[in-house]
């Protein structure tokens, strides 16, 4: 059954609007909410029915468990049965932003939430209307992306519409996602920390805190992520994700000839990544690529993962057939840019 979906603008200065949207969390609903990462599609976290109820409106796999989100550090407790301190390390560096860490669960968290595992994911997001919406709802509310499963996540308040539109029974404009790419999942056992997504919080920046630390100096950071790696590293990613309807190739450079040669007569789509001196641009290709052709200037790693699912969607509603995409140095965001690029392309390349 399709849902009325309620639209709130500025929720941030309309008290009305966000305890609106707060009432229906509470009523065991369903509201998409910005966050700095992606758009979410969020529920009450210990309501087992509105949590099942996430799984249909998106089409998602029920093994595939949800992340929590809550306001504060001191809200953790709620969900974990306990915090192992090199996880409180974490979260008082990196918190609130892009790291969700996976503890040991409480009994009290539905079975729903983490698809009967004995873990549950946690994140404390750091946009105001998501902080809002927790704070007052006044529970912890699981938000898995808010796309239709398989498909790009929403990082703009337009994408997140247009999937979820007669899904959610709310959607809070928040406008555009800061980093454009989903959080980090870390797990976190004894002293040592496996990196089950990459995302903004990088190896690079995990590793750098602990050697600040002198008591976590010694810690073990395994990124179970990586190429070789060939065993799914959390539930969630061994599903095809993050897939606009063209098909995506990976190329090494933007060679137009050859582009042109490889898909004669098709729409094509083209990520184009500068050397940070240019502004990025959006613009129309000149021939020889078919009318309707585009491509997407980014001016750095960076703003091509804060743009990439935008991107998608922009290329998407203008048809094209497929989408060469600029592959990105490795180390940094390079890597989990490289990571959703993958998956999205499901290693096609050209
Ligand atoms: O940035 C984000 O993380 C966004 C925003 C809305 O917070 N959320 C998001 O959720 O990306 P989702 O559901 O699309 O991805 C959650 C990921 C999946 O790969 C899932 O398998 C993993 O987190 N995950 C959740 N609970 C887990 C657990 N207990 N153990 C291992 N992995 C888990
Ligand atoms: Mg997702």
């Amino acid at each position: 059954m399709p849902r009325h979906t309620l639209i709130f603008k500025n929720a941030l200065e309309n008290l009305e609007a966000l305890s609106q949207a707060a009432n229906i969390i509470r009523a065991g609903g369903l509201v998409v909410m910005p966050t700095e990462t992606v758009y979410g599609l969020g529920a009450n976290a210990m309501d087992d029915a509105a949590v099942r109820s996430i799984f249909s409106a998106k089409g998602r796999p029920q093994d595939n468990p949800l992340i929590a989100h809550v306001a504060d550090i001191a809200d953790v407790g709620v969900l974990a049965a306990s915090i192992p301190s090199l996880a409180a390390y974490l979260f008082s560096r990196f918190s609130p932003g892009p790291l969700t860490i996976v503890l040991q669960k409480k009994p009290e968290v539905p079975d729903s939430v983490c698809a009967g595992l004995a873990t549950v994911a946690i994140r404390i997001p750091e946009h105001p209307l998501a902080r809002a919406l927790i704070r007052a709802a006044g529970v912890p509310i699981v938000a898995p992306s808010a796309n239709i499963s398989g498909r790009p996540s929403p990082t703009s308040f337009t994408m997140a519409l247009a999937d979820m539109d007669g899904r959610a029974d709310a959607i809070l404009d928040g406008g555009d996602c800061k980093h454009g790419l989903e959080s980090t999942v870390i797990a976190v056992e004894g002293d040592t920390l496996r990196i089950l997504r990459p995302g903004a919080v990088t190896s690079e920046m995990l590793r750098e805190a602990l050697l600040e630390s002198d008591l976590f100096k010694a810690c073990l950071i395994l990124d179970a992520t990586s190429e070789e790696n060939h065993k799914p590293s959390s539930p969630g990613m061994k599903y095809a994700h993050y897939q606009p309807k063209a098909q995506v190739y990976i190329a090494q450079r933007i060679d137009q000839d050859s582009i042109t040669d490889i898909f004669p007569h098709k729409k094509v789509g083209l990520i184009v990544l500068g050397d940070g001196s240019s502004q990025g641009r959006l613009e129309k290709t000149a021939p020889p690529y078919p009318d309707g052709s585009l491509a997407l200037r980014v001016a750095s790693r960076t703003e091509y993962a804060r743009l990439l699912y935008r991107c998608f969607h922009l290329m998407d509603e203008a048809g094209v057939d497929v989408i060469v995409a600029q592959e990105a140095e490795q180390g940094g965001i390079g890597t989990a840019l490289m990571n959703r690029l993958r998956k999205a392309s499901s290693g096609r390349k050209i």
